[in-house]
């Protein structure tokens, strides 16, 4: 059964279990659905939690057809979507000066959508106002996964 996204504007935060990456991948596309050019979403999980798998839905949700694979190591992708989709990995960073060389603080301030693996190593340098994604491991393939709206204007 698809899991359903059915966050009105009242509710803070919703919690699903995914039971495979394709759910996962769905949810993402709903959400991406919900979101406005200059949204900010920060994805908050350990190692191979399915990250970049949620990446994966948001970018279908937002008409991308290039592939989606993990910034690991040259830190953002852009991808081409009814609007812009800027997919950066923080994992490999050991200063945010690292991102604020390639234009991060410009970037997660724009027009575009900005989705953040390991997000919470950014804190200093985002905006107010960021969705944040937080995704557990659970036995058998299961991930909890809590989608937090924002809980102030973005700045
Ligand atoms: N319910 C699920 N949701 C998401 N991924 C799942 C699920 N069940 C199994 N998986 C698998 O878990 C893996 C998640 O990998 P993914 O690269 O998306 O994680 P990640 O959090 O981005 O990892 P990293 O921390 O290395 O960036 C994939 O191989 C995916 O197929
Ligand atoms: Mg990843």
């Amino acid at each position: 059964m698809p899991l359903t996204l059915a966050l009105s504007p009242r509710e803070e935060q919703q919690e699903f279990i995914s039971t495979s990456p394709e759910e996962t991948c769905h949810l993402a596309a709903q959400l991406a659905a919900a979101l406005q050019p200059g949204d900010c979403l920060l994805l908050i999980g350990e190692l191979g939690v399915g990250k970049t798998t949620f990446v994966q839905g948001l970018a279908q949700g937002l008409g991308v057809t290039e592939r989606v694979r993990s910034p690991t190591f040259v830190l953002m992708h852009e991808y081409h979507g009814r609007v812009p989709l800027y997919h950066f990995d923080a994992y490999r960073i050991h200063k945010v000066d690292e991102l604020r060389e390639i234009g991060f603080e410009d970037i997660v301030r724009s027009q575009g959508i900005t989705v953040i693996e390991w997000g919470e190593k950014t804190e200093e340098l985002l905006p107010q106002g960021c969705w944040r994604i937080y995704i557990e491991l659970l036995p058998e393939q299961r991930r909890r996964i809590r989608i937090e709206r924002p809980q102030a204007p973005r700045t």
